[in-house]
């Protein structure tokens, strides 16, 4: 198979990147570009050389699965073909299409010069796959842009738009369209080839680093010291960071090969690294999501308008969310009371957007407008998509669905965000269960990136194939579940804070029991998210569920007693107050202790000394458990999208992959054999993978349902 394309033009090669969807520059590629571009170099009919991709994109950089794969001593990679540009004396031009990410901009920036056109984005997003730029970009970059310039993009793995990269030096030329792009292109290589324009090769690496404006030399160890210190601990997080900057420091200290040794060498150290392993299955997990066995060729219905039933949190969040979208929405309410407090949400919303330069007050008031309150149902007649937000009551959630169902057109799609009723139950009261779905977003919806769609047991294909296109429209990461209690989030989230309240009653305080939390890498332990969800909520879903509840301690009763309902009274499992980190930084409570050491005299609980290494694995190995009966019963589809629910529902550290990589990273086995020694049900799933000394990633998708 070829990889590449090669056409002479007016005495320019021009070089076509071809590997779809994204031209990514495998070690394929790169063993087919090596002797192209040395023989375009050798050719003295060729005055310049043009790269440029297809598929509508230049490139999306290396191919990440070949990170995993052994390289053999025939292996070229990127590095080598940019190695081969870098010695050549011809002029080289990179002609890109909307993205030159990662590998795709370092092989640009070994290029003399970079034309693109105008919707194009550029980055370097490494940091994200627990890598740095292995292919020249540390090296390179800080040369262009100056370090902290190059530092701030790198470490933030962000991308930019192709004016600011202009301003920015990284681009010489941005171009209206992809039609424009080549000729602009090769008319540049032309110039630059015959001297007219002075500017000739243009080697980056024969620069030196540049600091940043108005920064002295002298200033570069200050510069790197405060970027190790801006950044995350190794073992919290942040060890690609740490070897991205040590490469940057490379580039001050050390000659340009030396410094791309440095950066090579630090990149296979990474490659190899378990966080990197983690991040690189997140990414692909995440590109998992959408591909449902069974969905084949269901043709999705285009969302133009939109309904949202309730103007509370969660409905006025959603409400933002569509209007974001560029999605007109009416929000239904009745109460006036309630209206009034969402329509403040909505413009302290979209005024804070305009204060901190995101949109400008024309757009922010368009956006506005875009959001509709009223309290009559017909304004929905012709949406193609109601949300129901209103309380979780299943008898108050079929009134409003079977007054929907009177009103919307028949092909609109009903929608519930329930977090733990039964869709089926609501679907009945509806002549359309077909176009019923479970649309479960997270607080606040306009920031959380989680979308659960729960298909119902009559939900067709096509429904949710629409529900899929509208959470891409949404920018949400979306996972599918089916309709079991607490879907897949919840569900384990129960387990979780069971273990926690286990831990309490045995006397480990819960501060201590969230710090073990988060030095694992949550934002917050578990005493604080349930604090800050409500205690009165857990109390709420124990009632309605007992067997769910079953081993959950009774302090909760306790606490919803005494109106201890979490953040929102100022009081839950801890104390807040008002001048400590905004009333939101959790506050030890000796009361709330003493009422976990009486909860557990009264169920013969005996105090006992417990490891930090014990507490971590109960909270996660509870998940992990749970995690595993889900995919048994076929709740969640594949281990990946378990973590993906747990990394962007629940803040799961992505370094460690979710709970089920996690899992495989200290053995399944060992999982297991605690799962039994904490006295649990291990989920027989977990039993067979630990007998046959497996793994959760070996299960292939679809496998495992009924298993
Ligand atoms: N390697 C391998 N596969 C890749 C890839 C890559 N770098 N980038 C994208 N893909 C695959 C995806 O897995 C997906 O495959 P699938 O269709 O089988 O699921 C397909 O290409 C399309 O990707 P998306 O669904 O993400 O398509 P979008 O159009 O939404 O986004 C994109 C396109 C913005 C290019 C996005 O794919 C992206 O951000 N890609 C990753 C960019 C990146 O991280 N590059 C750095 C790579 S590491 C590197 O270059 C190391 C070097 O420094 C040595």
């Amino acid at each position: 198979m070829s990889f590449i394309r090669t056409e002479d033009r007016d005495g320019v090669r021009v070089i076509t990147l071809d590997n779809p969807p994204v031209n990514s520059l495998s070690f394929a590629l790169s063993g087919e570009l090596v002797p192209i571009v040395e023989a375009a170099d050798k050719d003295d009919s060729v005055k310049a050389v043009v790269f440029v991709g297809a598929n509508g994109i230049f490139s999306a950089g290396a191919d990440v699965n070949d990170f995993s794969t052994e390289p053999t001593p025939e292996t070229r990679t990127i590095r080598d073909v940019i190695a081969t540009v870098e010695r050549s004396n011809k002029i080289f031009v990179a002609a890109i299409q909307k993205n030159a990410l990662g590998g795709g901009l370092e092989l640009s920036l070994a290029c003399d010069y970079r034309v693109a056109t105008a919707d194009t984005k550029v980055g370097l997003p490494e940091i994200k796959l627990g890598l740095l730029p292995g292919a020249g970009g540390t090296q390179r970059l800080p040369r262009l842009i100056g370090a902290q310039d190059a530092l701030d993009m790198m470490l933030k793995g962000k991308n930019v738009k192709a004016a600011d990269a202009k301003e920015k030096g990284i681009l010489d030329e941005v171009v209206d369209s992809a039609d424009a792009l080549l000729d602009a292109a090769l008319a540049l290589a032309l110039r630059q080839a015959k001297g007219d324009t002075g500017g000739g090769k243009r080697r980056i690496s024969r620069r030196k680093v540049e600091l940043g404006k108005g920064i002295t030399a002298q200033a570069a160890p200050f510069i790197v010291s405060q970027a190790h210190k801006m950044v995350p601990a190794e073992d919290a997080g942040g060890f690609a960071a740490h070897k991205l900057i040590d490469a940057v420091e490379a580039a001050f200290e050390l000659p340009f090969d030396f410094g791309i040794a440095r950066e090579a060498r630090l990149f296979e150290e990474l490659a190899r690294s378990a966080p990197s392993f983690a991040l690189r299955h997140v990414f692909f997990a995440e590109r998992e999501l959408a591909k449902i066995p069974g969905l084949g060729d269901a043709k999705p219905h285009d969302i133009k308008r939109a309904g949202v039933i309730g103007a509370g949190t969660m409905g006025t969040g959603i409400a933002i969310t569509f209007a974001q979208a560029g999605i007109p929405v009416a929000v239904i309410d009745s109460n006036a009371d309630a209206v009034e407090k969402a329509r403040q949400t909505v413009f302290g919303m979209f005024m804070y957007q305009v204060q901190k330069g995101r949109m400008t007050q024309e757009e922010a008031w368009k956006l506005g407008q875009s959001i509709q309150f009223t309290d009559d149902y017909n304004e929905l007649a012709d949406a193609d998509v109601v949300i129901e937000a209103v309380f979780e009551s299943m008898d108050v959630k079929k009134q409003v669905f079977a007054k929907l169902d009177a009103i919307v057109k028949p092909e609109g799609i009903l929608a519930s965000n329930t977090s733990t009723l039964d869709i089926d139950e609501m679907a009945s009261v509806t002549k359309r269960p077909d176009k019923f779905v479970g649309l479960h977003f997270f607080v606040p919806a306009n920031i959380m990136p989680l979308l659960e769609i729960v298909r119902g047991k009559d939900t067709s294909a096509q429904t949710l194939a629409t529900a899929f296109k509208l959470g891409k429209a949404l920018r949400k990461t979306a996972v599918l579940s089916t309709n079991a209690f607490g879907f897949i989030g919840n569900r384990m989230v129960f387990d979780y804070a069971k273990a926690a309240g286990a831990l309490a009653e045995e006397g480990i305080s819960p501060m201590r029991i969230d710090r073990v939390a988060k030095k694992f890498g949550f934002p917050m332990g578990p005493f604080a998210m349930g604090d800050l969800s409500g205690i009165d909520v857990a109390w709420h879903i124990a009632k309605a569920r007992p067997d769910v509840a079953k081993g959950r301690t009774d302090v909760i009763d306790r606490l919803v007693e005494m109106k201890r309902l979490g953040q929102k009274t100022m009081a839950g499992y801890f104390k807040y107050d008002k001048s400590v980190g905004k009333g939101r930084e959790p506050i030890a409570d000796p009361e709330i202790e003493a009422l976990f050491a009486e909860e557990a005299k009264k169920h013969g609980v005996a105090p006992r000394e417990v490891s930090d290494e014990e507490i971590l694995q109960r909270l996660v190995f509870a998940l992990i458990n749970r995690g595993a009966y889900l995919l048994e019963e076929g709740v969640a589809l594949r281990p990946g999208d378990i973590d993906i629910v747990y990394i962007f529902g629940y803040g799961f550290p992505p370094h460690h992959g979710g709970p089920m990589w996690y899992a495989d990273e200290v053995g399944v086995k060992h999982v297991y054999d605690k799962v039994v020694e904490f006295g649990w049900e291990p989920a027989p799933l977990l039993k067979k993978i630990a007998e046959a000394n497996g793994t959760f990633a070996a299960l292939k998708q679809g496998e495992l349902v009924n298993a």
